[in-house]
């Protein structure tokens, strides 16, 4: 039971073994109340789902191990029946099948994931968690959890980085926080500048590489923006003297290098990676001239069906 575990769309002759794991997953878990329906599913109730909108399976040495059913819920991906087989329990297959999804949801042009969980399992909710969903939803004991996809776009010249931000400022409010990544020169303080105007804020935004933290209040009564470039603070101690979590309560914070350092900061946020797309392999890699793009990683629950990609698109 070593083999490499490969991730594969399920087809009408996987209905059998997709139902046979179906149950073998939940033959080991407790018995809930009210009961999950798990044990209702039938080769007729899976084979139309599979022929409807599809499932997933993970293989190991030939034989189904794990598997799950997508369906389609609106603008998110939708994953039942998440499965893996007892004897490969705790190998990361559900990890496997979570990224296969993702790889779907982004084919279907959809924005998100979402999954339901149990509250009594919070193994599983952690599990979830652990793999980038929020909880979105509570109905009694049952949990909707969902991930917002990350996504690309490309921004070639300077104005592209400024425009991206200025599309962005619409969307926040006080509380929000945006970390950026990307080497020196790569547009992080170009973009911000971008949002700075798009949130109609005082004063100029500057690179505050000689000072830590500026604030630019806003000049209508939408959120103001912290400004904090975190490339010389020495570790979290130095960022909580800024007192951001204050800054918070009337601003948009904007941490440029704050990768690694200021997630602690706000359970929701924006990662924002600036970099030079990679070049064909061949003609050696990233070079000054690659195009440049953008990546943006929601994160929590404040991005899922926020309309982020739509919004920034354009
Ligand atoms: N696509 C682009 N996005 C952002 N900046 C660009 C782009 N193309 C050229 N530039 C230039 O690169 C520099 C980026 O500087 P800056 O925004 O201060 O980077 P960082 O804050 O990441 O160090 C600016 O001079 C900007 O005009
Ligand atoms: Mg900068």
């Amino acid at each position: 039971m070593t083999g490499t575990v490969r991730v594969r769309a399920a087809t009408p002759a996987d209905v059998p073994a997709l139902v046979a794991v179906v149950h073998a997953a939940f033959a080991s878990r407790p018995v809930l109340d009210p009961p999950s329906t798990q044990l209702l599913e039938t080769e007729e109730s899976v084979g139309v789902v599979v022929a409807a909108t599809g499932g997933l399976v993970a293989e190991a040495d030939g034989e189904v191990i794990g598997a799950v059913l997508l369906g389609d819920h609106g603008d998110r991906l939708g994953l039942h029946r998440v499965s893996v087989h007892p004897d490969h329990q705790g190998r990361g297959v559900v990890g496997l099948l979570a990224r296969a999804a993702e790889d779907v949801a982004r084919d279907r042009g959809c924005s998100g994931i979402e999954v339901g969980a149990r509250v009594e399992l919070p193994q599983t909710v952690e599990l979830w968690l652990h793999h980038g969903y929020a909880l979105v939803d509570r109905a009694g004991p049952h949990l909707t959890m969902a991930k917002e996809l990350p996504f690309a776009l490309a921004v070639p010249e300077a104005d592209d980085a400024r425009a991206l931000g200025h599309r962005l400022a619409p969307l926040l409010r006080a509380g929000d926080l945006l970390i950026l990544t990307g080497d020196l020169g790569a547009g992080k303080t170009t973009f911000t500048q971008g949002l700075g105007q798009g949130l109609g804020v005082r004063g100029q935004v500057t690179s505050p590489t000689f000072i830590l933290a500026r604030a630019h209040p806003s000049l209508g009564d939408g959120p103001g923006l912290v400004h904090v470039d975190a490339y010389r603070l020495g570790g979290v101690e130095e960022l909580d003297d800024l007192d951001l979590d204050s800054a918070l309560a009337t601003s948009v914070a904007v941490v440029e290098w704050g990768e690694g350092l200021a997630e602690s900061l706000a359970e929701d946020r924006l990662e924002i990676t600036l970099r030079r797309r990679r070049g064909d392999e061949r003609s050696g890699g990233i070079d000054d001239t690659d195009p440049r793009e953008v990546e943006v990683r929601p994160v929590g629950a404040r991005w899922v069906g926020a309309g982020l990609r739509e919004a920034l698109s354009g």
